[in-house]
């Protein structure tokens, strides 16, 4: 079984005759009408909506879905398709996964979805909520990246894409020769867009900090140019950690500019657990 109880660890059963997850201690947890599992005790919540809001929610779903990040996640499904284990299926999970773009992305693209088991954990609820309604293929739970309900050495593979999660729990959670992999973003990623906010923009440190028995064996740069329209714009701002620092002026002066042309720059690191 994937799934450990959240409260005292201890493996998580499903209830044959019922959508219920019990623990021996006897914990459980309901599966969600749209088949995601909340494994976030209101003990582990530090606010009453911890996570992105629904409305960035749906600004990063709205900019995600007219494509304009796909040939980074069709660089994502050829690395998973290129790294297939022996034994079947593949577990996959992508932590902080939000209402669930790349887990679509990576079984639209996949070779052999069949031989995939993918996995989606993040601790907004609305997101899970939106990503598991979406694709029913795989398995989302409400969950903290601190700490992941899943049982050691489960997965084969962890994609964190923009997403924060606790080092100890990666190397937890990854078999020894499996695979992490981290997407952030490159020195020239949203450049024009930044130009609106700095006076002086900066290039984005690209160090990637790897957990300590992970080991880096591929690294790939994806740069493109992008064209959004006026709320596609704002939809990127949204997603974007200088948000902020947008005011009404700022934003004004995005959605007015004629013809703005936006350079994507990503940076793909795929490491292995010794
Ligand atoms: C920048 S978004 C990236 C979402 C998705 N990976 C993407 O690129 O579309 C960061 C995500 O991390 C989630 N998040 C923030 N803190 C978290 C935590 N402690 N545990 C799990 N997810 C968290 C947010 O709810 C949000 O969905
Ligand atoms: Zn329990």
């Amino acid at each position: 079984m994937p799934y450990i109880c959240p409260i005292c660890q201890n493996p998580l059963m499903q209830q044959l005759s019922s959508k219920s997850y019990y623990c021996p201690k006897n914990h459980h947890f309901d599966l969600a009408k749209e088949g995601y599992l909340n494994l976030l005790p209101a003990q582990h919540k530090k606010s009453k909506e911890p996570g992105d809001s629904r409305a960035m929610m749906h600004a990063r779903r709205n900019f995600l879905e007219a494509g304009f990040y796909q040939p980074m996640a069709e660089a994502l499904a050829n690395i998973i398709n290129t790294h297939q284990p022996t034994a079947k299926p593949m577990h996959i999970l992508d932590v902080g996964c939000g209402e669930g773009y790349y887990c679509r992305q990576i079984e639209a693209f996949a070779d052999h979805p069949e031989s995939l088991d993918l996995h989606g954990l993040d601790i907004a609820k609305n997101a899970i909520f939106a990503a598991a309604k979406k694709q029913q293929n795989a398995r989302f739970v409400v969950a903290s990246s601190k700490s992941m309900p899943y049982a050691d050495q489960y997965f084969d593979l962890l994609l964190k894409v923009y997403a924060p999660a606790n080092e100890l729990e990666i190397s937890r959670l990854i078999k020894a020769g499996g695979l992490l992999l981290i997407v952030t973003p490159g020195p020239r990623h949203l450049w024009q867009l930044k130009e609106f906010i700095y006076h002086d923009v900066k290039d984005h440190a690209v160090d990637v900090p790897l957990p300590a028995d992970f080991t880096q064996i591929e690294s790939q740069r994806i740069s493109f140019k992008i064209h959004p329209d006026k709320d596609q714009r704002m939809a990127l701002l949204q997603m974007t950690p200088f948000a902020w620092r947008a005011n009404a002026e700022i934003q004004n002066n995005i959605q007015r500019s004629k013809h703005l042309e936006i350079e994507t720059d990503f940076i793909l690191t795929l490491a292995v657990r010794s």
